[in-house]
């Protein structure tokens, strides 16, 4: 089977990382002869923004349903706020596409090092999904700034977070069922509920009335999110799945990215668990304008949002609310896929072929050839 998939690699090292991605992916399909994938790049860049004033065209948004799925780079650069860039492309992708979960896994690979000393010594402790809410919440884009400019000490601005209830159950559900597919059916709930006494408190009360619908099947926490840091660092162990607002859990997933080593090694999938428009893949950092064009990104988070990916197109992605594979020819290979492009990762890591941030000496190309290499030999 082949299957469409439209990339945007975007700015700095979102280049890099999308094409060193595409490699690995033509390396599998390669290998595995059940399945193709048929590459098409978007130039969605800053630099497009500068000549032509937009990121995506008018209607590009609605043309990415065309495809199976999105393989998004990173997109952001300094000569354009942030701001702009994250909310003329990124946030209406997700919004558009229904992509209402954000699934970020976190493990120690082979070969690496955490920062935290129970975890260098024992790297098994540390073994997290953390399911960030993609579609509301503190990003949900309301509020507003008056307009002071001869009164400029009296600005005001308003940051309105929106939740929804239905919003919240989908993801609070979606997290049980992702819990219940993991080993330790373990799921802790992220709010900050003591001093938000709207919106968060809405949150525990919704989650503890899905939660009473698994009771006896997933074992379940509530944390507030300045505590739920200290726990992180202090006792990871006791924690697997996670479930936190769209602002919390982007925070709490960088937190867990640098505990496992790096933030160039983590994944994100912004999945719509209705499959009823594609989802899109991407390694949660950013553009790293600081390391831009030096060929010395990590390469290892969009390979793993790659593999991420495979599973999600093979219909087998263990967060998905539907069970079993796609019909059709092939895709079971994907499946085996994904875990052969893991096991490749992993090999390369633990044998050292690392970038710096792991405290490596390869640059993207090395890292890169070295995976495709291991996939060759499977
Ligand atoms: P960043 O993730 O780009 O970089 C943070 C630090 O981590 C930098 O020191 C960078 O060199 C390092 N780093 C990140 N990815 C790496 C990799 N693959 N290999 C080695 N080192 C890596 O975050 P920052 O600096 O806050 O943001 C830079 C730009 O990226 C901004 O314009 C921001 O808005 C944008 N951004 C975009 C995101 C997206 O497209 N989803 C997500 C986060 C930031
Ligand atoms: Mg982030």
């Amino acid at each position: 089977r082949n299957f469409s998939i439209v990339c945007i690699p975007g700015d700095g090292i979102g280049v890099d990382i999308t094409d060193a991605a595409v490699q690995v992916l033509s390396a599998l399909s390669a290998t595995f002869g059940t399945f193709t994938f048929q590459f098409e790049t978007l130039d969605w860049s800053s630099k497009n923004y500068r000549q032509r004033g937009y990121y995506a065209p008018e209607g590009g948004v609605e043309g990415l349903k065309k495809y199976d799925a999105i393989y998004f780079g990173a997109v952001g650069w300094p000569d354009v706020p942030d701001h702009i860039s994250l909310w003329q492309m990124i946030l209406p992708i997700r919004t558009t596409l229904n992509q209402y979960a954000n699934v970020r896994p976190t493990r120690i690979l082979p070969g690496t090092v955490s920062p935290l000393a129970a975890c260098a010594a024992d790297p098994s402790l540390l073994d997290w999904v953390i399911v960030r809410e993609n579609s509301e919440g503190e990003y949900a884009g309301h509020g507003g700034t008056t307009p002071s400019s001869a009164h400029a000490l009296h600005t005001v601005a308003t940051e309105v977070s929106i939740f929804t209830r239905v919003g919240i159950e989908r993801i609070v559900r979606f997290a049980f069922e992702m819990a219940l597919r993991r080993p330790r059916k373990k799921l802790t709930m992220v709010t900050k509920s003591n001093a938000q006494r709207h919106g968060m408190v809405l949150w525990d009360m919704v989650f503890y009335e899905v939660a009473r619908e698994y009771e006896g099947r997933v074992e379940y926490d509530k944390m507030l999110v300045d505590a739920m840091t200290v726990r992180m660092v202090k006792s990871p162990q006791t924690l697997d799945t996670i479930v936190a607002t769209n602002l919390h859990a982007d925070i709490l997933s960088d937190l867990a990215a640098a505990l496992s080593g790096s933030i160039g090694i983590a994944p994100s999938s912004n999945l719509d668990p209705t499959r009823t428009f594609p989802s899109m893949f991407e390694p949660i950092h950013g553009s790293a304008p600081d390391i831009a064009g030096q060929g010395i990104a990590n390469p290892v988070g969009a390979f793993w949002s790659a593999a991420e990916m495979i599973r999600w197109l093979a219909g087998a992605d263990g967060s998905s609310n539907e069970e079993g594979l796609v019909e059709g020819t092939g895709v079971g290979h994907m499946v085996d896929a994904a875990e052969c492009l893991m096991t490749a990762i992993a090999n390369v890591t633990e044998r050292g072929v690392k970038t710096r941030d792991l405290g490596g000496e390869s640059g993207t190309k090395e890292v890169t050839d070295a995976v495709c290499e291991e996939i060759s030999n499977v």
